[in-house]
């Protein structure tokens, strides 16, 4: 029943992205100029609550929009109705629904779903992950140099030392590919699908990649904090990799070539 409801709310909310998407639609602004939220990204988070509420009123919700639903219980549903909302807001058809569910602090299941692309990606703790059904898995290069990479950029920069454009710089002028999709969520599934061999990003919120890094793991890669230790979406940093690079990306992250 919880893996039906999730991905019955994950298709709900794509829906909604599908109906509102290239059509007209209010834009407003959170913190910061750029840092957007449109009527589509509350019209998701609404029927995703509608949906999980119907089967499961007592569980605990954390969503971007509508911040928390606090109950007393052992499952939390952690939601980002749009991932990807610059593009979503500029007709670029890189974006989705993210949803994550916790059990007792564990991530046990994730879903993400671009409608635009058709692609939906699943996983279960200990059962593998999959795009539309089929199992994927990680890549397998074994060098940072070798490897297409993907990051992202917070909304208001983060200066200081080994910050983003530090790392970015560090690679590019390496000649490493580094892509910037603007969807943390897409960006943990093209992980897991194996096109990318490597993610990493600075600020991420526990919405951005609940789901995600259960698939990445799922698929076989790695995820971690900016120390290699075990990874909390209830901390910013992130490093998802195939986990043949991951000691190394980490060093690349941290300006630890020795
Ligand atoms: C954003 C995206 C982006 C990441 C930002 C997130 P939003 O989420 O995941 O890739 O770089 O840090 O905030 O705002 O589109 O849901
Ligand atoms: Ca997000
Ligand atoms: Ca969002």
């Amino acid at each position: 029943m919880l893996k039906t409801t999730l991905i019955k709310a994950t298709e709900a909310g794509a829906k909604v992205m599908q109906e509102y998407f290239q059509g007209k639609f209010s834009v407003s602004h959170k913190e910061g100029i750029n840092n957007l939220v449109t009527e589509a990204d509350h019209a998701s988070e609404k029927v995703i609550f509608e949906t999980i509420k119907k089967e499961f009123p007592g569980h605990y919700i954390l969503s971007e929009e509508a911040g928390e639903i606090v109950m007393d219980s052992n499952y939390k549903w952690i939601i980002d109705p749009i991932d990807g909302t610059v593009n979503f807001a500029h007709g670029i058809p890189i974006c989705c629904v993210s949803i994550g569910v916790e059990q007792d602090g564990e991530m046990i299941m994730g879903a993400v779903y671009n409608p635009f692309i058709n692609e939906f990606y699943f996983a279960q703790k200990g059962y593998g992950a999959s795009l539309n059904d089929k199992r994927i898995y990680v890549s397998e290069e074994s060098a940072v140099i070798r490897s297409c990479l993907v990051t992202g950029f917070p909304y208001s920069y983060l200066d200081q030392p080994n910050g983003p454009l530090d790392v970015f710089s560090r690679l590019i002028r390496k000649g490493v590919p580094v892509r910037r999709l603007g969807s943390a969520a897409m960006d943990l599934c093209w992980v897991a699908a194996g096109r990318f061999d490597g993610f990493y990003e600075h600020k991420l919120q526990a919405w951005d990649s609940a789901a995600g890094f259960l698939i990445v793991e799922e698929a076989g890669g790695r995820v971690s904090d900016f120390l290699g230790e075990k990874y909390s979406p209830y901390q910013p940093h992130i490093v998802a990799s195939n986990g043949k690079i991951h000691d190394e990306l980490l060093k690349w992250v941290n300006d630890d070539m020795s």
